[in-house]
């Protein structure tokens, strides 16, 4: 299949445009480079040895969606690109609903104009709430904290509507849970501009005597050591979760969480990574990050038992693919 690929220069669109290419798909990537490097690109075809049409532009602008989707006979589009950091979206939540819900919106509109049926879109642990663990795709939506979260409910909400007025509409909505870690080959990898918001890319950081010292987020939590339980899972796990869905995706709306299934604590986290690397992370332990919640992990049966799809990759692999791609950034 030909899949349009938006903001497949970033973290884990580069990693499923990898996979998409490997799986004998083409990729074509439209990202604005706002949070990404032109490099990724190069990076994904020496990594594939297969060619990738690349446009920087803007995938919530009209003029631009529509030129790539003129250009080009899409099978399918999966949309990875918007903006992801919680916090920044307390700040400036229009920045954050202007182009995670426009460009959904805009992409919708291509799909169906241009007789685009496939669609695969990235959503978030975070449009569960407060629900308890382990979260199900069956469960009413929680309240959402914070605005990037609106944009991710919201965006669900608008490709379900378009799906119930479009039957031939194929839509699945991927709600991922902490993804971590990088491809095998250290040549693409989570690269966040300025101070890590996520743990791992932080831990990676004090390992390479970039950073001085993790700061644990509250040790007063209901959970075994205190500290703030997650559902990580390797981002290549997650690329082949969206090649699953494509291959699986059919007319209606579809809603896959993408995890593993098992909770990860802080501490266990820093222990894993100190295990695998044979490196000491010091850390402190200050008080809770506001927002945060005490636990997240997914039921993952559904993934399972409708895509033949499950993580493989262990925290040990995790923290391994992670310390092997932040060595060779030499920053
Ligand atoms: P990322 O920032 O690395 O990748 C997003 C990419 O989209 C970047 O390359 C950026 O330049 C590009 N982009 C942003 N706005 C754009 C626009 N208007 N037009 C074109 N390109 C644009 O983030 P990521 O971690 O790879 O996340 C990808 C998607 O997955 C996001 O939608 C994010 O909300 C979602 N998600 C991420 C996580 C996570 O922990 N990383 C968890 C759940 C969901
Ligand atoms: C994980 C755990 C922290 C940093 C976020 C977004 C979510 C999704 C994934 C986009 C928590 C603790 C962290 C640090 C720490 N992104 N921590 N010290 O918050 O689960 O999810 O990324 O969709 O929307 O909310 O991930 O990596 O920030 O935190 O102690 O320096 O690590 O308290 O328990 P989170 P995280």
């Amino acid at each position: 299949m030909n899949i349009l690929v938006t903001g497949g220069a970033g973290y884990i669109g580069s990693h499923t445009a990898v996979a998409l290419l490997d799986a004998g798909h083409s990729v074509v990537i439209m990202d604005n480079l706002s949070n990404s490097k032109a490099e990724v690109v190069a990076n994904i075809e020496e990594i594939t040895s297969k060619q990738v049409v690349f446009y920087e532009a803007d995938a919530a602008d009209p003029v631009s969606v529509e030129r790539v989707f003129k250009a080009h006979k899409f099978d399918g589009v999966i949309h990875f690109a918007g903006y992801k950091a919680v916090g920044e979206s307390v700040e400036k939540p229009l920045d954050y609903y202007y182009n995670n819900i426009v460009s959904t919106m805009l992409l919708g509109k291509n799909c169906l104009k241009y007789g685009v049926n496939k669609f695969v879109f990235s959503s978030s642990a975070t449009v569960y709430g407060d629900n308890d663990v382990p979260l199900d795709e069956d469960m009413e939506l929680g309240k959402t904290t914070n605005p990037y979260g609106e944009t991710k409910a919201i965006s669900e909400r608008i490709l379900t509507d378009v799906a119930k007025a479009n039957p031939n509409f194929a839509v699945s909505l991927l709600r991922y849970f902490n993804p971590v870690g990088a491809h095998p080959s250290g040549l693409i990898g989570e690269d966040p501009k300025g101070i890590p918001n996520n743990l791992l890319p932080y831990i990676t950081q004090v390992a390479k005597g970039t950073l001085k010292q993790l700061k644990v987020f509250g040790d007063d939590y209901d959970t075994a050591d205190g500290t703030g339980v997650r559902d990580y899972i390797h981002v290549m796990d997650l690329a082949e979760g969206h090649i699953a869905a494509l291959d699986y995706l059919t007319a209606g709306v579809h809603i896959y969480n993408l995890g593993t299934g098992r909770g990860t604590s802080v501490l266990e986290l820093i222990q894993a990574f100190e295990e695998a690397n044979q490196i000491k992370i010091p850390y402190e332990i200050v008080g809770r990050r506001p927002g945060d919640v005490a636990a997240t992990y997914a039921d993952v049966t559904k993934a399972k038992r409708e895509l033949d799809w499950e993580a493989k990759r262990d925290l040990h692999d995790m923290v391994k693919d992670a310390w092997h791609f932040e060595k060779r950034l030499g920053k």
